[in-house]
């Protein structure tokens, strides 16, 4: 591996956000090496042959695929090991993978478990795991930490009586957003010093299978735009354009309260 390159690490970059952002960041310029993190090794391998035979979006930069499972603390220490056996560092890690509520409404221990163990101890454990390769980024501009949070984790919106989703039924994901912003506001306080740049990044409405797999669930019912635009956002945050926002909760166009 050329030792000039920018090694992102991209967590469920199989699909959706992920998918669109490891396409955007290795079509933008060879001087990247995105390493795929998928839990299911087929459907990463299906994603990672598609953006690297893509016509329309030539990938210039290289990929590879890691096996990561975020709500398994084993599947994370073993992907950590493997970064480190492969590259020896990290520059710049994207928290993405994410689900919805197991039911929508239900607060069961178990179904809180469920939302919890992904979007929320997945990234906690994740930033752990990999800050020891993170400090060895040989990225001038890095390294990066990216959470991919969601509006919807907003306590100023969620308590926005006129706001469109006030009484949606997707509490548990929202408690989880809400909890992963609060974690990415702790870790960038606490890694700041040593030179890290941590954000909270929600995508907007954007097509996958976040919803579901039926065409109306994917699509927003119709209302959901094209995951690049999140993924541009994402690359543009790594290039370093928008490092006066450091440790705040942005999104494509500007800074959400949190
Ligand atoms: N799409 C939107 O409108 C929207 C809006 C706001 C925020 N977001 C956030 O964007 C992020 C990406 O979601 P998406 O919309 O792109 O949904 P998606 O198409 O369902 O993609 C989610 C990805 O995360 C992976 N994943 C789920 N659980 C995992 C686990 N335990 N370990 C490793 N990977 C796991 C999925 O893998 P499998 O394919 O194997 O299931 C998939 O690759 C999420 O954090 C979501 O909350 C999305």
């Amino acid at each position: 591996m050329d030792a000039s390159k920018i090694i992102v690490l991209i967590t469920g970059a199989n699909s959706g956000v992920g998918y669109a952002t490891t396409q955007v960041i290795v079509s933008n310029s060879s001087k990247y090496h995105v390493i795929m993190a998928c839990r299911n090794v087929s459907a990463g391998q299906e994603a990672l042959d598609e953006i690297k035979g893509s016509s329309s979006m030539p990938a210039k930069g290289s990929l590879s695929l890691l096996q990561l499972d975020v709500s398994d603390e084993a599947s994370i220490a073993a992907a950590a090991k493997s970064v480190e056996n492969d590259f020896g560092h990290l520059d710049v890690l994207i928290n993405n993978a994410g689900i919805g509520s197991l039911v929508p409404g239900a607060h069961s221990k178990e179904s809180l478990h469920y939302v919890f163990d992904t979007n929320v101890f997945g990234p906690i454990l994740m930033i752990q795991a990999f800050e020891s390769l993170l400090e060895k980024s040989t990225y001038s501009k890095g390294p990066y930490i990216l959470q991919v949070s969601s509006g919807l984790g907003s306590f100023s919106m969620a308590s926005d009586t006129k706001d469109p989703f006030y009484k949606t039924t997707f509490g548990s994901y929202r408690m989880t957003k809400a909890t992963l912003n609060m974690a990415t506001l702790q870790s960038h306080i606490q890694l700041a010093d040593k030179g890290f740049k941590v954000f909270a990044f929600c995508p907007g409405l954007v097509v996958s299978n976040l919803r579901g797999k039926t065409e109306e669930a994917r699509s927003g019912w119709g209302m959901a735009g094209d995951p690049k635009l999140p993924g541009q956002g994402i690359l543009n945050i790594i290039e370093g354009n928008r490092d006066d926002l450091v440790g705040k909760f942005v999104h494509k166009d500007g800074v959400y309260d949190w």
